[in-house]
């Protein structure tokens, strides 16, 4: 407590972010320090598990001191501690947990493990101070691309998931093909924006009719094709035109089954989260769309949008009103489901 606030830490370690943010009251940030590892990884290609792990041991203590100092407080002063239990890498969330368990013991602090998915969905809380649940939720991530009806804080039922690859990867893997490097995600935004989004008509995957299922690994073959095609002609690649037709194909797809969902299920707001979130070109196409529908939509600025601890402090402040409480056995979960 600190100036009769309710102060909670959050924790995020599950891939290459180690990230401690300070909230006051579950939804305003004090502090939100974010060590990326991505110098480190690009390296690779992509990130490699062992590596993070060891680097968010290297870095943890460093960030726990920062996220403290930037929102003036002690370690003394919180009262609760939300930490990532999956889904992530294993090695990966084990530190953030150990941390997270270690300053619970010895401070006498309650613990609560917070699923990602449900952090990121949280995020939106923060920026949105009137937003409650139930609402329409879209998420789409490195690691997940979801439609979820949001029932309660930290509960969610599954409308439609990914068959293969997750919108975020299939960004990453397409990104790789075009030789912009990792994370893909960012760097398709921009040069997309040089480019023609009509240039190659790639597929547009819809599933069954009404499926609220997504299938983003024929449109990144097709890319792919494409690159080996021209290739072999001996023609130039325009990258700005493969990034952009690519991402017009797989957002379009997205939008419009987002869009469709709160259509049939009658709801007026929309709320968006993850990685992808961060989009520029998402974002124009979702405001469009829910303008033109009358729809309401929500999502986080783009710091908020990929990993951090504050998305992960405000779903621990909403389990712990709930009473949802975690023990010292508290374990990390790498499949944990939404
Ligand atoms: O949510 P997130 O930070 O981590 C997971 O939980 O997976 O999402 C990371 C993903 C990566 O695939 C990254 O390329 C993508 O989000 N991403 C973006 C943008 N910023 C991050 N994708 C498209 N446009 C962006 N601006
Ligand atoms: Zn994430």
């Amino acid at each position: 407590m600190k100036d009769g606030r309710h102060l909670t830490m959050g924790i995020e370690t599950s891939c290459d972010e180690t990230a401690i943010a300070i909230l006051a009251d579950g939804r305003d940030i004090l502090s939100n320090v974010i060590s990326s590892q991505i110098d480190i990884h690009k390296n690779f290609g992509g990130v490699v598990p062992e590596i993070a792990s060891r680097h968010h041991l290297e870095n943890i203590n460093g960030v726990l001191d920062e996220a403290l100092d930037k929102a003036n407080v002690t370690i003394g002063d919180i009262d609760l501690i939300g930490v990532t239990c999956g889904p992530g890498l294993v090695g990966a969330l084990l530190i953030g947990i150990a941390t997270a368990k270690a300053i619970s013991f010895a401070k006498k602090i309650p613990l609560v493990g917070v699923n990602h998915m449900h952090g990121h969905i949280s995020a939106n809380y923060i920026e949105h101070k009137d937003l409650e649940p139930p609402f329409l939720g879209l998420i789409v991530s490195g690691g997940h691309t979801n439609i979820v009806m949001v029932k309660d804080y930290g509960s969610c039922e599954v409308l439609g998931s990914t068959r293969d690859d997750a919108i975020g990867e299939a960004y990453d893997k397409v990104a790789r093909v075009i030789g912009l490097g990792y994370p893909g995600g960012p760097k398709i935004d921009e040069l997309a924006k040089k480019g023609n989004p009509d240039a190659i008509k790639f597929k547009r995957v819809y599933l069954d009719k009404d499926s609220l299922d997504f299938s983003f690994s024929g449109t990144k073959t097709g890319v792919l094709n494409h690159v080996n095609s021209e290739k072999q002609k001996g023609n130039d690649i325009n990258t700005a035109d493969v990034a952009a037709s690519f991402q017009e194909a797989v957002l379009e797809v997205t939008v419009e089954k987002a869009i469709s969902a709160a259509k049939n299920l009658k709801q007026d707001t929309l709320v968006v989260s993850g990685g992808v979130a961060a989009n520029s070109r998402l974002s124009e196409m979702l405001s469009e769309r829910c303008k033109e529908e009358g729809i309401k939509l929500y999502k986080p600025r783009p710091i908020l949008c990929t990993d951090n601890g504050a998305m992960v402090g405000c779903a621990a402040y909403y389990k712990m009103k709930k009473g949802e409480i975690s023990d010292l056995c508290l374990d990390a979960y790498p499949g944990l489901e939404i």
